[in-house]
């Protein structure tokens, strides 16, 4: 499998403040890479521009696979991220919101994969309740499960860490290593305990 991410000369711009300036970079599967910087320095911007979540101001994103270029929704059903502004349904449980995540991607579910994939966070006891009962670490290891019961090509983790404890960060290693070996993953950090989980891609300034 040949998948490659460009980024061409990435701009990004609110309102006059230049957030991203002139940012180019080429992955390549498999591995892991990370975005790093200090709080405000864009890095969820560019996160969200490879995404195709947010349009830049100048330059593009292309996906490749195979030399050729994806479409936008090839694109979409390729891609997994996680994000503090990614939101879970609460009033649904745990099965139900993978359940969801999983068929809006065209994906045949069954729920004893599903309770597997929840067993893998220690959340197969939970799996019957709302999210809005869940704790915010928990809601954070659910979260990294939508983003991976499609088994996307190309992982994107905006600070996966965050409100995680030890049992948690381990499941991102595994993760990450494991999405490393076949496809991409990039990780949008300044947390410390995630600095090493792939080659520095993009380093932004204050
Ligand atoms: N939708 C938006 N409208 C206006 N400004 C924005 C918007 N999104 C981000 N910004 C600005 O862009 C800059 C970078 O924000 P971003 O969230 O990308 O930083 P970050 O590196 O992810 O920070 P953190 O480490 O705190 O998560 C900030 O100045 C922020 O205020
Ligand atoms: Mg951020």
């Amino acid at each position: 499998m040949n998948w490659q991410i460009e980024l061409r000369r990435i701009s990004k711009v609110f309102d006059e403040r230049v957030v991203l300036r002139d940012i180019s970079a080429t992955v390549t599967a498999p591995g892991a890479w990370t975005i790093l910087g200090p709080n405000g320095s864009g890095k969820s911007t560019l996160l969200r521009i490879i995404a195709g979540l947010l349009t830049p101001t100048e330059g593009e994103v292309l996906y490749l696979y195979n030399g050729e270029r994806l479409t936008a929704h090839q694109r979409r059903q390729s891609v997994g991220m996680v994000a503090p502004d990614i939101a879970l349904y609460r009033p649904l449980t745990a099965l139900e919101n993978l359940r969801f995540f999983a068929r809006a991607r065209g994906l045949p579910v069954r729920d004893s994969d599903l309770l597997r994939w929840l067993e893998r966070v220690q959340l197969r006891s939970r799996a019957h309740d709302p999210v809005a009962s869940f704790s915010t670490g928990m809601v954070q290891r659910l979260k990294l499960l939508t983003a991976l019961v499609h088994r996307p090509s190309v992982l994107l983790l905006d600070e996966p860490g965050s409100n995680l404890d030890e049992a948690g960060m381990e499941f991102i290693r595994e993760t990450v290593r494991e999405q490393a070996q076949h496809g991409i993953v990039i990780i949008a950090t300044n947390d410390t305990r995630e600095l090493g989980y792939g080659e520095p891609l993009v380093r932004l300034g204050a």
